[in-house]
């Protein structure tokens, strides 16, 4: 049963457009819409995205391939690749697992979020610029007890939905369609945003780097967020790699989703920042940013109130496709090892997933004074703990695996689908998989951390 669903999966993603886009979907979300902005915002905005850039290209497009590669090399899930290369390998695949669920738990509650400010939109909530009170309306939003667990429930429901359905051939589809649209509203709302009285002091902001602002704590805040955006360092893509048919260009694969997911978050920042200027708000307002700063964007626009409906169930679906690529490494993981039914692993693991939301939801309302980390909630300790810790940590792993485990030769004859592909950067790949990459991680990891946590020497 699960070897046919398999199967099928493999042939859907014949063509590259199709792979492209489902990789670009599980790439482009809350990472690029929500988060990016307002981690730019929270840490020095330019500097921010200098480090971004910088990690993007060492680390980004390097790792890319290389799960890409891994998952089409043995044509298995994210531990099911590692335990055929070298069986005692298989665990940091279950980390990945592990970094999947924990994200999933606060990424549904965002998708809540979103789901709640679609009714807003339609109820025509936006009609004003007056950040007091779309502050009011976000923070009441969130704080209710009861209320985002509702949507948290329906998004999380959905995502099931989908991944037990199998209806990922029409979600491609619609995919084809929406994406794009999903872009051109970003753009108009970036234009608008631009054109605002104040707005140029965002677009310094975001853009001019100012140095005194990085920190060790800043760097790795980047770098989890290259990890997090891209859906490395969880075995995703080598998931998402395993469906792609032999003659595919993994190289230009990895240059694109990478460059689509990149353009999505700067975009979305400049839609974003100069708003947050012109508007008087604070850049570092924090993961109520997007929600706040766009309604008063929305109510700048002609057809504003329809525009922001259409708006915010394009970054549903956005986030709709991330979802369910985080649903599936966890479902294929325990199809494959567990023996679980596909249906019966789907309904228990969205149920616990959803169970690890509740917390995390109430933590950013009535249970905000409980913390697990120095100053961080449940909600704040889960995002952290995953984009900072795990996912760093799978991304060295992953590195020294490929470079020292399977080797270059073998990546390399794979990545060139036997040697029929030109890939004049394969020496310059192979040093950054073997030493760079690893290296930079570790060194940003371990001093981002000792800051993080306040440890000097
Ligand atoms: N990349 C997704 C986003 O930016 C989130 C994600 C992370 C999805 C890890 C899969 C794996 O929204």
């Amino acid at each position: 049963m699960a070897n046919l669903q398999e199967k099928k999966q493999r042939e859907q993603w014949g063509s590259r457009l199709g792979f492209v886009l489902a990789a670009s979907g599980s790439a482009i979300g809350l990472g690029n819409l929500w988060k990016f902005p307002y981690m730019a915002g929270e840490n020095g905005g330019g500097a921010f995205v200098l480090i971004y850039l910088v990690l993007l290209v060492i680390v980004g497009f390097t790792l890319m391939l290389a799960e890409l590669t891994l998952g089409r090399y043995t044509q298995l899930n994210a531990i099911g690749a590692y335990k055929k290369v070298r069986e005692k390998w298989a665990w940091v695949g279950a980390l990945g697992v592990l970094a999947g669920f924990m994200i999933l738990a606060f990424y549904s509650v965002v998708g809540g979020w979103v789901i709640n400010y679609v009714f807003k939109a339609v109820t025509g909530a936006f009609n004003t610029t007056d950040m007091g009170v779309l502050g009011g309306m976000f923070g009441s939003m969130i704080t209710n007890p009861i209320e985002p667990l509702i949507f948290h429930a329906i998004f999380m429901a959905l995502t099931l939905g989908i991944v037990i359905g199998g209806v990922k051939n029409g979600i491609e589809k619609y995919a084809k369609i929406l994406m794009p649209a999903l872009f051109i509203m970003l753009l108009i709302i970036m234009v608008r945003s631009l054109t605002l009285p104040g707005a140029m002091e965002g677009v310094r902001f975001f853009l001019a780097p100012d140095f005194s602002k990085i920190t060790g704590a800043v760097v790795l805040a980047a770098l989890g967020q290259v990890f997090f955006s891209l859906s490395l360092g969880m075995g995703c893509m080598i998931t998402y790699g395993s469906y792609i048919s032999k003659d595919e260009d993994l190289l230009q694969s990895s240059l694109a989703v990478p460059l689509l997911d990149t353009g999505a978050a700067l975009i979305a920042g400049l839609a974003i920042l100069p708003a947050v200027f012109a508007f008087g708000f604070d850049p570092a307002g924090g993961p109520g940013l997007v929600f706040i700063t766009l309604p008063a964007v929305f109510s700048q626009l002609p057809l504003g109130g329809l525009f922001g409906v259409a708006f915010f169930i394009l970054v549903l679906f956005a986030a709709l496709t991330s979802a369910i690529s985080l649903l599936e490494v966890v479902v294929a993981y325990v199809v494959d090892e567990w023996k679980w039914t596909r249906k019966k692993a789907t309904f228990i693991i969205a149920g616990i997933i959803f169970a690890l939301g509740v917390p995390a939801s109430l933590s950013i309302g009535p249970w905000s004074e409980f913390h697990i980390l120095p100053g961080k909630g449940v909600f704040d300790t889960l995002d952290f703990v995953a984009s900072q810790i795990l996912l760093p940590v799978g991304g060295i792993l992953l590195s020294i695996f490929l470079g020292w485990v399977l080797g270059m030769d073998n990546a390399i004859k794979e990545a060139t689908n036997d040697g029929k592909l030109r890939f004049p950067l394969a020496g310059t790949w192979s040093i950054l998989i073997k030493y760079v990459a690893p290296i930079a991680i570790t060194v940003v990891f371990v001093k981002g951390l000792l800051d993080a946590f306040g440890i000097t020497f």
